[in-house]
């Protein structure tokens, strides 16, 4: 049986652990490396040392680096995670240290899926001990979901921002926002964020390695990553479908929701990104020509063989002067209309501040009707994983 320490953390956190990785889990405390990190490690006989060691917030910063770094020196075999908010600094330091991986938290699936992937590759004496928990496989099936519209200024990177933050309220730091509006994308300037790194870093590097691709990305304060657009129009003007859906497969092995914003209509990036997508979002407003394009969209993308089964309608704009009711919408479609968005004048405020409605308003019609939309969306997710016998731990 193989050993998993988890230094810093409880009993509880080390059983929920050995649980998904269906291997013994020791738990200690932060104190036995906080003084002596050297003797701690010095002091382990060859054969105890375990294979994986994850080290949690519980142990300052500076410490888990230097322990890291005397453990891996010591024994370059163990495997060493950081529980961390992984941005590029945190994330540099470590693998300079020498740590396998940079995990937001201790049911990230990326992180534990390393972890089983290195006690199987690498199993411990045989001394009898029982695992804690019975092993189950646990696994996710991530999920990608692409607000598309044939139409400019329809409300896509409201849909998408706004989902992402309410599809991240219920799985915290496992959703990954891309802004595939490769020319003008906005999704950093509606969410306030300055990224370090951009989409152009993500394809010029074509990082293999999950751990460099997440350097590109940006955290949002509501738990998620953003793969954000780049400063110039012009930085990604090569890119073809074939890198985009390479890049979002790579995602797709790290998170559990990859979201896409797009820009209006059907270029190559945003047909790379159907390819590789299990939701389509359509956004539309109530007006007939916009209405005409989003069926012709979707007759194309159904000849195309690019039209995902699962499709969600998204009426933005919904008002009651465009003389139009929510009947005709769906007869001009040859859709059922799955939300409506309420016109308010919150939503653009929202935007000129950088903060979604989902995050500054607790209820109201906008924000239960993005709700509503990542209710559909993850319950198609747990439907898929019951079908395929998947099962993970929740974030409590
Ligand atoms: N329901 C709404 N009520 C009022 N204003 C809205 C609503 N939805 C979006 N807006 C505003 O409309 C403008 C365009 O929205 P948004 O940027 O989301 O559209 P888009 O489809 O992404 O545009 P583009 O094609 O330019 O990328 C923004 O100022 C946004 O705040
Ligand atoms: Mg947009």
């Amino acid at each position: 049986m193989s050993t998993c320490l988890v230094i810093g953390g409880t009993e509880d956190e080390a059983q929920r652990i050995a649980a998904a990785i269906g291997q013994r889990t020791v738990a200690l405390p932060a104190e036995s490396i906080v003084s002596e990190a050297a003797s701690f490690v010095r002091g382990i006989s060859p054969d105890q040392v375990p294979e994986v060691i994850v080290l949690t917030p519980a142990i300052p910063m500076d410490v888990a680096l230097e322990f890291t770094q005397q453990v891996t020196a010591f024994r370059p075999d163990v495997h060493v995670v950081l529980i961390a908010t992984p941005d590029r600094g945190v994330v540099l330091e470590a693998m300079r240290a020498g740590a396998r991986d940079v995990a937001a938290g201790l049911d990230d699936p990326v992180m534990l899926s390393g972890v089983r992937e290195r006690l199987r590759s690498r199993p411990g004496p045989e001394d009898g001990s029982p695992a804690i928990v019975a092993p189950t496989p646990v696994d996710f099936r991530s999920r990608t979901i692409t607000v598309v519209s044939p139409k400019g200024g329809v409300g896509k990177t409201s849909t998408s921002t706004n989902l992402a933050v309410a599809l991240a309220q219920r799985s915290p730091m496992e959703v990954v926002v891309v802004d595939l509006d490769l020319q003008f994308g906005d999704v950093a300037t509606v969410l306030d964020l300055k990224p370090s790194h951009t989409l152009a870093d993500a394809f010029a590097t074509e990082a293999t390695d999950s751990l460099l691709l997440k350097t590109y990305l940006t955290v949002h304060p509501s738990n998620f990553f953003v793969l954000c657009g780049a400063d110039s129009p012009a930085a990604n003007d090569q890119v073809t479908s074939v890198q985009v859906a390479a890049l979002i497969r790579r995602l797709q092995q790290q998170f559990r929701y990859v979201v896409i914003d797009t820009a209006a209509g059907l270029d190559d990036a945003t047909l790379g990104a159907l390819e590789v997508t299990d939701d389509v979002v359509l956004v539309s407003t109530m007006d007939i020509a916009c209405l005409r394009a989003v069926r012709k969209e979707v007759e194309l993308l159904g000849e195309l063989e690019l039209l995902p089964a699962s499709r969600h309608v998204v009426l933005n704009f919904a008002d009651k002067q465009s003389g139009l009711r929510v009947k005709d919408v769906e007869a001009m479609l040859g859709l059922p209309v799955d939300v409506l968005l309420p016109r308010t004048k919150d939503a653009p405020v929202a935007s000129n501040r950088g903060v979604p409605l989902m995050v500054s308003q607790k209820s109201g019609p906008f924000v239960k009707s993005v709700r509503t939309l990542a209710t559909k969306i993850f319950d198609r997710a747990r439907a898929v994983e019951g079908r395929q016998g998947h099962r993970r731990l929740d974030v409590a």
